[in-house]
């Protein structure tokens, strides 16, 4: 039996401001810059999803891609796509919506919907050059 990782790409676009209540606005811009202009902004996030795994004998998949597809469409999409992530997403109400974190919750929603014993990585990339990576630790 080989271990593989399959990949699913995924797109949503969402606005966001990062900023902490507990500091002024000067100290909130010298932190993050564009990022905490009061009126939001937006980004066009590009999401991997990754599922690492023996290849099932019978089915010759690490996982079904099209319960993957299926499960990244109402978890992430449906939830993030188009939403304001600071007023739209529970979440993010008391989390600044970095990349970070929007990594972290992504990982959080899917998780517990992918069997135990396939190991789950999210990639997300906020421009084309950053992006984090995030498996669970
Ligand atoms: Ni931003």
């Amino acid at each position: 039996m080989a271990l593989v990782t399959v990949h699913r790409k995924a797109h949503f676009n969402a606005a966001h401001r990062l900023f902490n209540p507990e500091w002024n606005d000067k100290k909130n811009n010298d932190i993050f810059g564009k990022c905490a202009n009061p009126h939001f902004h937006g980004h066009n996030y590009e999401l991997i999803v990754s599922v690492k795994g023996m290849v099932d004998p019978i089915t010759g998949f690490v996982m079904d891609m099209k319960v993957l597809k299926d499960l990244i469409k109402i978890e992430v999409e449906e939830k993030l796509d188009h939403k304001n992530l600071n007023i739209e997403v529970d979440e993010f109400k008391s989390l600044n919506p970095t990349a970070e974190n929007i990594s972290v919750v992504i990982w959080n929603k899917l998780r517990g919907k992918i069997s135990q014993e396939l190991e789950l990585t999210i990639t997300l990339y906020e421009t084309p050059r950053n992006y984090v990576v995030y498996s669970g630790e």
